[in-house]
């Protein structure tokens, strides 16, 4: 089989280990070291000796495309081109990713004394997730490079991305699915975009691993965040938040963390703008697990980050219910390169966290939610500051997981009652004496 090649399209970019950093040009199914089988990252060696002015031209050129229909200028991620692999026009496949809004928290900003708290809400991606960036990206490539099938392992949203871009470009879609632990919705998307969907029986670390296996054998282009361009579509989203911030740095960015690409990604992106002039500093970057699905929290802890930790997961928060994460050293250079923290969350912390962004009309899914109530943790504990500006990361749209909202406690749903007006003003009458 032939392997996947950085330069097929005399792009200026390289794969190298983020372990023992060796550079390679081609890089196997798996997307590994050919050394010591870490994972890889998208590095572009020619911007080292790039001019100046190539770093200052870029806002200009970004902010131009933004009014233009063409597709490839209409999509937040392939609008920074400059900073991605080189891919042809007719290889790009785009739905208008990224572009999604940053919303002031006012509500939560008061009752916990930050006035400067803000949402990127990730969720409004066209598959309703964050994913879609690095879908983009990465199918692209896949694209390129001549595949027609592509597969992943998921807790759901990367499905219901990688079955929504391959219907896009034509392609086919596997996905291997833990059975019973992947929200309907979500489910329901893959399906839809015609995916074929496998449900092992196993989670979602043990359908990672037999993708392994899969992809050694059947010609299928691995789309999961092993994939180094999987990030690079990724980190466009710190591009368009500093847009959107009119270049001032946060202090502070949080992110749910699961397999520990976005965090990664976010990282990377926030660092090519630094290194390239673009941005002074960069911000502290911070990662939530949920306290049942917590290997970087623990490896932090036990070993500052050495080692991983693998942890046998469970959360009700199931697009983060994962024990053995992929990209945990990459993660773990984000934490320390940014001064970012590392913190649990309860399930009761993350619905409750999730219940105070409804009442301020943003919905999220469960694992979005962790960011609030990590922050909480983060102003408690003093590491985040009352004159500090936060951007939480809302990665996944609410209705991706409504059972979760059925079981959450004190909503106003009433009946079924009879359906007279007596009855209902009577119901009224008692709710208004409540208020
Ligand atoms: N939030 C949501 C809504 C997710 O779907 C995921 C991951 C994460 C956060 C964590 O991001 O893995 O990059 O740290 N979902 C993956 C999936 C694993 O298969 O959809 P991460």
């Amino acid at each position: 089989m032939n392997p996947i090649s950085a330069n097929s399209q005399a792009v200026a970019h390289v794969l190298r280990c983020v372990h023992c950093g060796k550079v390679q040009e081609t890089a196997d199914r798996m997307f590994r070291c050919t050394q010591c089988s870490e994972l890889l990252e998208v590095v572009y060696p020619e911007w080292a000796a790039a001019p100046a002015e190539f770093a200052l031209r870029l806002k200009e050129i970004w902010r131009e495309r933004r009014g233009s229909s063409l597709p490839e200028n209409a999509s937040g991620v392939w609008r920074f081109r400059e900073l991605l692999p080189q891919v042809e026009r007719e290889n790009i496949v785009t739905m208008s990713e990224g572009n999604t809004p940053l919303i002031p928290l006012k509500k939560t900003a008061r009752t916990l004394r930050l006035p400067h708290l803000l949402a990127k809400h990730q969720g409004m991606n066209p598959t309703g997730s964050f994913k879609d960036t690095g879908i983009s990206a990465a199918i692209s490539m896949a694209k390129a490079e001549g595949f027609s099938w592509v597969c992943c392992a998921s807790t759901g949203n990367t499905s219901a991305s990688v079955a929504a871009y391959a219907a896009r470009a034509e392609m086919k879609s596997i996905v291997l699915l833990p059975a019973g632990q992947v929200a309907a919705g979500k489910l329901a998307q893959a399906l839809e975009y015609g995916a074929h969907v496998l449900q092992l029986r196993t989670d979602f670390d043990g359908c990672l691993k037999v993708l392994h296996e899969v992809v050694r054998k059947f010609p299928a282009y691995l789309l999961n965040s092993l994939n180094p361009y999987r990030l690079e579509g990724q980190k466009t989203v710190a591009f368009e938040l500093m847009e959107q911030l009119d270049w001032k740095v946060p202090d502070h960015v949080i992110v749910p963390g699961g397999n520990l690409a976005n965090g990664s990604a976010l990282g990377k992106g926030f660092t090519e703008l630094r290194d390239l002039g673009l941005i002074e500093s960069l911000p502290k970057i911070s990662i939530i697990q949920a306290a049942g699905a917590n290997p970087l929290v623990r490896s932090m802890r036990e070993n500052g980050g050495r080692e991983l930790v693998r942890v046998n997961a469970e959360t009700r928060a199931t697009a983060i219910r994962i024990g053995n994460p992929a990209s945990w050293r990459k993660a773990v250079s984000v934490l320390k390169n940014t001064g970012g923290a590392c913190e649990e969350v309860s399930e009761n912390e993350i619905a409750q966290a999730k219940a105070e962004l409804g009442t301020e009309g943003i919905g999220c899914e469960p694992a979005s939610a962790a960011t609030l109530a990590g922050l909480k943790k983060l102003v408690a504990a003093g590491f985040v500051k009352p004159a500090e500006t936060v951007v939480l990361v809302l990665t996944g749209h609410m209705l991706k997981d409504v059972d979760y909202m059925k079981q959450a406690p004190g909503q106003n749903l009433l009946g079924p009652m009879e359906a007279d007006s007596d009855s209902v003003i009577k119901t009224l009458e008692q709710i208004y004496a409540r208020h």
